[in-house]
C-alpha cells in the first residue's frame, strides 16, 4: 500500500519504493507538510516540529491569546494562502467578491482511488490501475466556500509523486484567483542547493546550481511557453551532494505556458519551494459553482543524488508521459533539409536527398519550412497552408508517393501557431492574430502569433490540418513555433477575464494537438519552437520527441543535452548530425563527433548528402547501423552522467541496460590537451559478478598505427564487472581534435582464469 493513513491523528503518509512523503491535518484542521525524504515508517512526523514565538509572526485568531508560537508564518504548510499571517511566498492568492484577499483553507476530508488521476484538457502522468494510487485531500475556505482539492499520484515502483490542484468556488459571490500554484513544499530544516537550466535560443538548458540564500531566488517565463530562457524543470539538492551521493529532488512542472518555480529561505532558515502558473499574466475568474485544474508537478526523491533523481525522470516521462503509437515504437533515422536549403530547394533536390539518404540506412526524410504559399523566406505565408507545387513542381501527394518510392518514409515542416500579415489567412482574418486593438503589435521573426485561446482558431487549424495531411502518406510531422508571445489579449475574452489569455492558449493548443493526434495516429509528431523554446512535459504527452535547440554544434550539444539529460530521457531529445562548418559556430567536428553526439538522442541527420564525399558517406552508413545495433540500449537504457562538459578535458556519459548484461559508454573531448591527464571512467549498471569485453567504435590499430591503446581494449581482454565499477578504465586519448569513442561493454561468457 503506498498510501497509509491514520484517521486519529490525521495524518497521511505516502511511500514509493525508496521515498515517504507526509502530512498531517492538526488540531485546527490546517493541514501541515511534515515530511518529504528517504523512506521512513509512518510515524507522526509533526510531532518534532520546532515552534517558538517569533516575534511579528501573528497567529490565528483563536490561537493569538493562548499560544503564540503557533504562526502560519513558520509552519510548515501544504498548500500555503495569502492573507493569513504567511508572509512568505505562498501558493494561492485570491480576491473574494468583497474585494478582500485571503482564503483560510482548513481540511475538510479525504478520497483513496485506486490508479492514477487524470486532468481533463491538460497533460498529466498516467498509468494502469495496478501501478499507481490517488489521494485526493480537500480543503476549504470556509468564508468564500471556495474548495481547494490536492491530488497526489504515487506510482510507488518508480519512486514518483505527482500533484495537481483542483479549485471550485462554491459560494455564491465571484471570486478571482491572482495566483493559483500547483504545488507547496517546505522543508523544516536542511540546506539546499537549486539546480536550474538557463539559456537562450540556440543556447538552451546550462546548468546552474546556487545556494538556497535567504531571500526569494526563481525561474520562470512569461512569454507564452515554457521557454529558451528557463525550463520547468528544477533539482533541489542537500549541500555537498552529486551524482552518486546525497540527498536531490527533482520538479518537473507538466506545462508548456507560463510558469514560476521559487524558492525561499525564510526567518529561521526553512526553505519552501513554489510551482506553478506564472502568476504575472494571470487572473483566472470563478464564478458560483466553476472549476479550475491546474497543471501537475511531478516530484522524485533520491537518497543517493542526482543521477538516481533523473534516471526516475527518465522513466517516468519515457512510460507515463509519452504516449502513442510511438511511444515504444523504433524511432526512424531522419534527415531533414533545413540546414541543407534553408527555403532554396526544388521537388527533385528533395527527392534526389531522400534517395540518396536511403541508401545510407536513412528511414524518414522531412520537408522543412518554405514549401508552402509564397514562403521563399520567414516573412510570409504563415496561415497558408497551401503546398507551392510551382517550387515543388508537383501536387504534396505526388511528392511525398515519389519519395516514400524510394524507400523512405516522409515527413513534413508545419508551424500552425503563426500567422504572417503577408498571408491570405491574416488578410481575411486579422483579428484571429493576437494583438491589442488600436495597438501595433511586437513582431518576433518578423510574424505574429494566432490567437489559440478562440475555439474558432482551433477549428479552423484542425480541419486545415487534416485537410493538408489526409489521404497522403506521411509519418511524421514536426510542429514547430518561433516566436514568444507578447501583446497578449483576445478579443473572445472580455476585458475581466484578460488575464486568463496565456493559459487559456494552452489549454487551445493541447486540444488542438489532442485532437490531430487522435486523428493521425500513426504519425510520429516532433515538436520544436526555434528548438527547445517548448521543451518541457506538457509537450510530450502530446509529441514523444522535441527537436532540442537550434543548435547542431556538437560540442555546444554537449552542455545543452547534459542539461536536458537531468529532467528528460535521450528519447524525447531531436538530435541531428550537420555539416562543417558548423552552420552556428563556424566549428569544425569530425564526423565520428557529431554521430556519438546526435546518438545521445533521437538521432537524424540536417546536411546536404551531396556535398558529402564517398567516405564520409561510408561512415553515415556505419553510423546508421551502429544506432539501429544498439537502438534499444540507448533508448530504454540507464543513463549516468559520469563526467560534465562544464569541466576537465572529457565529457563522459553511459547508458547500461536494466539487465546489467550491456552498456554503451560515450565520450566527447570538449578540450584537447598536450600530454593529457587520463580520462577514467568508473562503469555503472553492469553486474560484480559478471566478466566483460570492451570494444570500441573505430579501428583503432589500424587508423592510428604506433599509438598504445589503454588496457582493456586489447582483443580478448576480459575485466570484470567488479574491476570496471570501482577501478574503471582509460578512455583512448583524443587523437584528432574533439574526438569522440563510443565504447561497447557486452557480458562474456569468458573467464579471466
Ligand atoms: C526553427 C526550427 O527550429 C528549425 O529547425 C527550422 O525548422 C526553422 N524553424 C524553419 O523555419
Amino acid at each position: 500500500m503506498a498510501i497509509i493513513i491514520d484517521e486519529n491523528c490525521g495524518v497521511f503518509t505516502l511511500h514509493t519504493r525508496n521515498s515517504t512523503y507526509q502530512m498531517k491535518a492538526d488540531f485546527r484542521n490546517l493541514l501541515l507538510h511534515t515530511y518529504y525524504g528517504e523512506k521512513t515508517d509512518n510515524s507522526d512526523k509533526s510531532l518534532l516540529l520546532f515552534q517558538t514565538d517569533r516575534g511579528f509572526s501573528g497567529n490565528p485568531y483563536e490561537m493569538g491569546k493562548r499560544d503564540r508560537t503557533y504562526s502560519m508564518d513558520s509552519l510548515p504548510q501544504e498548500y500555503s494562502s495569502f492573507g493569513t499571517g504567511d508572509y512568505r511566498i505562498t501558493s494561492l492568492r485570491v480576491q473574494n467578491g468583497d474585494g478582500s484577499q485571503g482564503a483560510d483553507l482548513r481540511y475538510t476530508g479525504y478520497q483513496v482511488q485506486k490508479g492514477k488521476y487524470g486532468i481533463p484538457g491538460l497533460p498529466a502522468v498516467y498509468a494502469e490501475d495496478e501501478e499507481a494510487e490517488t489521494l485526493i485531500i480537500r480543503l476549504e475556505d470556509s468564508y468564500s466556500r471556495m474548495e481547494v482539492e490536492l491530488y497526489y499520484g504515487i506510482l510507488e515502483e518508480l519512486d514518483i509523486i505527482t500533484r495537481a490542484v483542483k479549485i471550485t468556488n462554491g459560494g455564491i459571490e465571484d471570486i478571482i484567483l491572482k495566483k493559483a500554484a500547483s504545488m507547496n513544499l517546505d522543508w523544516e530544516y536542511g540546506d539546499f542547493e537549486m539546480v536550474s537550466f538557463y539559456g537562450r535560443h540556440c543556447m538552451e538548458m546550462n546548468f546552474q546550481r546556487e545556494e538556497i540564500h535567504h531571500g526569494i531566488q526563481a525561474v520562470g517565463s512569461i512569454r507564452g511557453a515554457s521557454s529558451h530562457q528557463y525550463n520547468p524543470f528544477v533539482l533541489l539538492c542537500e549541500k555537498g551532494s552529486d551524482e552518486r551521493m546525497g540527498s536531490c529532488y527533482g520538479f518537473s512542472f507538466v506545462y508548456s505556458g507560463e510558469f514560476l518555480i521559487e524558492a525561499e529561505k525564510d526567518q529561521i532558515d526553512r526553505t519552501r519551494l513554489i510551482c506553478g502558473i506564472h502568476p504575472d499574466n494571470f487572473s483566472w475568474n470563478l464564478s458560483s459553482g466553476d472549476t479550475l485544474w491546474l497543471p501537475e508537478v511531478i516530484m522524485s526523491h533520491s537518497g543517493s543524488g542526482t543521477g538516481r533523481v533523473s534516471r526516475n525522470f527518465h522513466k517516468v516521462i519515457r512510460e507515463h508521459i509519452c504516449r502513442g503509437e510511438w511511444k515504444n515504437r523504433r524511432r526512424p533515422i531522419l534527415i531533414n533539409n533545413w540546414e541543407a536549403t534553408y527555403f532554396k530547394f526544388t521537388g527533385d533536390k528533395l527527392i534526389a536527398i531522400a534517395k540518396e539518404a536511403k541508401k545510407l540506412g536513412i528511414e524518414l526524410f522531412v520537408m522543412d519550412d518554405g514549401w508552402f504559399g509564397k514562403r521563399e523566406d520567414d516573412n510570409s505565408s504563415l496561415g497558408d497552408w497551401v503546398p507551392n507545387e510551382k517550387k515543388l513542381g508537383c501536387t504534396l501527394k505526388e511528392l511525398a508517393e515519389r519519395i516514400v518510392a524510394e524507400g523512405i518514409q516522409f515527413g513534413i515542416w508545419l508551424e500552425p501557431e503563426g500567422i504572417s500579415e503577408d498571408s491570405d489567412l491574416y488578410r481575411n482574418h486579422p483579428d484571429w492574430a493576437v494583438g491589442v486593438p488600436g495597438r501595433k503589435p511586437c513582431l518576433s521573426r518578423g510574424q505574429l502569433i494566432l490567437d489559440f485561446s478562440r475555439k474558432d482558431v482551433q477549428d479552423y487549424i484542425i480541419e486545415q490540418i487534416f485537410d493538408l495531411l489526409d489521404g497522403i502518406p506521411v509519418t511524421y510531422v514536426k510542429w514547430d513555433c518561433n516566436r514568444a508571445i507578447c501583446d497578449k489579449f483576445s478579443r473572445m475574452l472580455d476585458s475581466s477575464r484578460q488575464g486568463e489569455f496565456s493559459h487559456r492558449y494552452v489549454l487551445g493548443l493541447y486540444r488542438v494537438l489532442e485532437e490531430l493526434t487522435e486523428r493521425f495516429p500513426k504519425i510520429l509528431f516532433e515538436s520544436c519552437s526555434g528548438g527547445g523554446g517548448r521543451f518541457d512535459a506538457g509537450m510530450l504527452f502530446y509529441t514523444p520527441q522535441i527537436w532540442a535547440s537550434d543548435t547542431t554544434d556538437a560540442i555546444e550539444r554537449l552542455s545543452i543535452q547534459y542539461g536536458a539529460s537531468f529532467g528528460y530521457p535521450v528519447s524525447v531529445m531531436g538530435t541531428h548530425v550537420s555539416m562543417v562548418p558548423n552552420h552556428q559556430t563556424g566549428r569544425v567536428t569530425p564526423l565520428s563527433t557529431k554521430g556519438c553526439m546526435a546518438m545521445a538522442g533521437t538521432f537524424g541527420y540536417e546536411l546536404d548528402i551531396d556535398k558529402l564525399t564517398q567516405e564520409e558517406k561510408a561512415e553515415i552508413k556505419e553510423q546508421t547501423d551502429v544506432f539501429k545495433k544498439h537502438y534499444d540500449l540507448i533508448q530504454h537504457g540507464d543513463y549516468y552522467r559520469i563526467s560534465s562538459p562544464l569541466e576537465g578535458t572529457c565529457t563522459v556519459w553511459e547508458i547500461a541496460d536494466p539487465s546489467g548484461g550491456e552498456a554503451l559508454v560515450s565520450a566527447v573531448y570538449h578540450h584537447v590537451q598536450a600530454n593529457p591527464v587520463p580520462v577514467r571512467v568508473k562503469v555503472q549498471g553492469l553486474k560484480d559478478e559478471a566478466d566483460y569485453q570492451l570494444y570500441l567504435n573505430e579501428n583503432f590499430e589500424e587508423k592510428y598505427p604506433g599509438k598504445r591503446l589503454p588496457h582493456g581494449f586489447a582483443s580478448g581482454e576480459v575485466i570484470s564487472g567488479a574491476s570496471l565499477r570501482q577501478f574503471g578504465f582509460v578512455v583512448p586519448e583524443a587523437m584528432n581534435g574533439f574526438q569522440a569513442w563510443q565504447i561497447y561493454i557486452k557480458e562474456c561468457s569468458c573467464s579471466c582464469e
